[in-house]
């Protein structure tokens, strides 16, 4: 049998050694997660981020919708791959962080390509369907409850052929586990086996993090 690697922080380490730079204001933002304990697992990986601008700049990305920001790792991440004329709408519900997330963007300058909604994002994405706006990236990673309703709105926000990714996909690995049965794993897997029935799209599960599914609307 094959073996998958796994990831440690060597590895990574050495993936941020042979891939981009990162800019100082993400290195900034880490050590700032860092700095928070259990909480800094909020943010996506490092290599999820260098494939998020791959993805970007190799398909022609302008709007970007994400759900949950956090501190803004992972919208700094995206913006800073976007063209001048681009957009990220971010949508998160803790005006603390989103404060916070707010700042890195002015201190990376890149305020201007990213508008962050604080709110429920099931009533701000009520109030996007009611603008008519279509994104050709959205970015699922906010509270997994969720997660079946922000696909299925989000859904309707994409734009033909536009990739939508959904974050913790595999949840720490336990969604594999017969002896896991909690509510949030039950939900994930709820939501994989879901997704899987979506003729409308292209979709795989990446081992990328702690797993991220990348479905494109065909
Ligand atoms: C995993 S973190 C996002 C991490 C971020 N993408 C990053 O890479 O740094 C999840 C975020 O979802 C937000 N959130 C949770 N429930 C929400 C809701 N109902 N509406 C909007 N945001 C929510 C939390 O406030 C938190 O900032």
């Amino acid at each position: 049998m094959i073996k998958n690697l796994i990831i440690n922080e060597n590895l990574e380490n050495y993936i941020r050694e042979n891939s981009y730079d990162l800019h100082p204001v993400q290195k900034d933002i880490i050590e700032y997660n860092n700095s928070l304990g259990n909480q800094k697992k909020m943010q996506v990986s490092v290599t999820q981020s260098y494939f998020f601008q791959f993805l970007i700049k190799t398909n022609n990305i302008k709007n970007i919708l994400e759900i949950g920001t956090f501190t803004g790792y992972s919208a700094l991440t995206m913006a800073l791959s976007l063209p001048k004329n681009g957009k990220i709408t971010c949508l998160d519900i803790n005006e603390e962080t989103s404060k916070k997330a707010i700042n890195f963007f002015k201190k990376a300058k890149v305020e201007n390509l990213i508008e962050l909604k604080i709110g429920p994002a099931l009533e701000t994405l009520n109030q996007i369907k009611k603008q008519n706006l279509f994104f050709d990236m959205i970015f699922i990673d906010a509270d997994k409850e969720n997660y079946k309703n922000y696909y299925i709105e989000c859904f309707n926000l994409l734009k033909s052929k536009g990739f939508i990714l959904i974050d913790n996909v595999l949840w720490h690995g336990d969604v594999a586990d017969p002896n896991k049965n909690d509510k949030l794993t039950n939900i994930l897997r709820d939501f994989n086996s879901f997704l899987r029935k979506d003729d409308r799209i292209h979709r795989t599960i990446l081992p990328l993090g702690d797993g991220i599914t990348i479905c494109r609307k065909i």
